[in-house]
């Protein structure tokens, strides 16, 4: 996958991705990010990406001149890229849509927007507005650096152990199930004895039970979307009568 990011704060997003799995995927060529300075693409002497609103109004506004020449510089390699603009007001980020770019799409662009907005026109040439939640950053390099984040890690090969993102939370539509390692016991607190116990079968129940509970407890509204099997059913029920906040 190939990320280009064109922002005015091109160090926040080498930073981050010169660590840690960002790297390694990027070492070992499974991800290609570019770093785009918008600044670098302006022609005036101060180097001006900003301008004041028409019509008045606090705050500055991206100018659409810079992120165009940005955009068709980068785009005469004449890679097909999926084209967006970060934004409070866009379709909201989920695992879904972080699945449907990593499977549909080989290269994105993502414009890195900033809070007091962008020149409308800029639209014209992009696919998407994309918000990571509702609420509101200061700029879109956050917003940019979860979705590069988030698609990377799926596509194969970039967490190693291909089985992990299957298990998580989210892709099952269910939150993870509680997890331990060494020591058996700390501070008075034991692992579940079941983990302990060498028996597949009896772990893969409880896992299941555990990631119910919790997504019971947790976000209810998560159990109303996926399909439940028979077994889930049955769980469900000891749940219930094991638990008072039910
Ligand atoms: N820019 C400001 N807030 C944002 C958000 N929640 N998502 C994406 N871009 C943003």
């Amino acid at each position: 996958m190939r990320f280009d990011v064109l922002t005015i704060f091109p160090e926040i997003i080498n930073a981050y991705i010169s660590v840690s799995i960002m790297k390694r995927a990027i070492d070992r060529g499974l991800v290609d990010v570019h770093v785009h300075n918008i600044r670098d693409y302006t022609t005036d002497k101060h180097r001006q990406v900003d301008d004041y609103p028409y019509g008045g109004g606090s705050g500055m506004v991206f100018k659409a001149e810079p992120i165009f020449r940005a955009v068709e510089s980068i785009e005469a390699d004449g890679i097909k890229r999926l084209k967006l603009l970060t934004s409070p007001g866009g379709r909201v980020f989920t695992q879904d849509v972080a699945r449907e770019y990593a499977k549909s799409h080989r290269a994105i662009l993502i414009i890195c927007g900033r809070y007091e907005g962008v020149d409308e026109r800029v639209k014209s040439i992009i696919d998407e507005e994309i918000s990571i939640g509702d609420y509101v950053l200061t700029g879109g390099e956050l917003a940019s650096l979860v979705i590069i984040d988030a698609v990377s890690r799926l596509i194969p090969g970039v967490l190693g152990d291909e089985a992990s993102t299957e298990e998580e939370s989210f892709s099952d539509g269910l939150l993870e199930y509680p997890q331990y390692t060494r020591p058996r016991e700390f501070r008075g607190m034991r692992v579940p004895e079941v983990l302990l116990s060498g028996n597949h079968q009896m772990v893969r129940r409880w896992r299941r039970k555990e990631a119910l509970r919790r997504t019971l407890k947790q976000r209810p509204d998560l159990i109303e979307k996926i399909e439940l099997t028979e077994e889930d059913r049955r769980l469900i029920k000891e749940i219930k009568e094991e638990e008072q906040w039910m």
